[in-house]
């Protein structure tokens, strides 16, 4: 068991995942990317043909989907099966419908059964999961427990850098849809009791980096 789980959540574009596996990398801690479970169901689900808004037929492709997540922050990856999916669930066709995915009930509590597994087997000095319900229902008890926010411009101007091939309007009303989406399945925009709210709008990566850091390091003296 690892003795350090960094609880990492946060909206769309707030920097979670980058932030996280930098500082899992400093820290030589492993990286927990949750959204990459959703996001390979998503694949998984598209490349069977299943009606994402069908929850019940997207309960039943539960038992034939087999992930891999690499929890090495400097050999990141995911599979499905033996396929590596690690580029193609960033693809905007699975973004698209995996709110569908994470809204369904079953579907989270199987894979949060799988991420509390991969805390507990990790056998790294510590852990850094990143997510959207992390420091509330994965892992409510870690060490450190950080909300990471920036403004929705900021966000979305983050994004748009990295989507180069769509138009900046594109990106915003996808970005807002999801995140409204998301919203109503878990509170990722205000922290709760016991979380610390890094706010990214007016830093740089290697400050966010910084910040999340101190956070971790304050709560590993208490
Ligand atoms: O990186 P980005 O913020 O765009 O998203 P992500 O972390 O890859 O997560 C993809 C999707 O998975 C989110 O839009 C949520 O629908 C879902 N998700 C979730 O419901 N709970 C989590 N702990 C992580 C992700
Ligand atoms: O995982 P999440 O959707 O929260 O965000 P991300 O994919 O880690 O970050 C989105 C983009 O914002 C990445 O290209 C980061 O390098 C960038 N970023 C930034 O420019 N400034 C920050 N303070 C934090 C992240």
């Amino acid at each position: 068991m690892t003795e350090t789980v960094v609880a990492v959540d946060g909206p769309a574009g707030s920097g979670k995942s980058s932030v996280s596996k930098a500082a899992a990398k400093r820290l030589g801690f492993d990286y927990l990317d949750t959204g990459a479970a959703y996001r390979a169901l998503s694949w998984y689900v598209l490349d069977g043909n299943i009606d994402s808004t069908d929850a019940a037929a997207v309960v039943a492709s539960l038992p034939g989907f087999r992930y891999t997540i690499g929890t090495d922050p400097f050999g990141y990856h995911v599979r499905v099966g033996e396929t590596d999916v690690t580029d193609s669930i960033r693809e905007p066709r699975v973004t698209a419908v995996v709110s569908n995915i994470a809204r369904v009930p079953e579907v989270r509590s199987h894979v949060t059964g799988i991420f509390r597994d991969i805390i507990r087997d990790s056998v790294a000095p510590g852990i850094v999961v990143e997510g959207r319900d992390i420091t509330t229902v994965v892992a409510p008890d870690a060490t450190a427990r950080i909300l990471l926010t920036a403004s929705e411009e900021a966000r979305m101007s983050r994004r748009s850098a990295e989507l180069a091939s769509e138009s900046a309007s594109e990106v915003a009303s996808a970005l807002q849809k999801r995140d409204r989406a998301d919203s109503r399945v878990v509170d990722f925009m205000t922290a709760a009791a016991g979380v610390t709210t890094v706010d990214s709008t007016t830093l740089n990566f290697d400050e966010t980096v910084d910040a999340v850091l101190d956070v971790i390091r304050t709560s590993q003296k208490t």
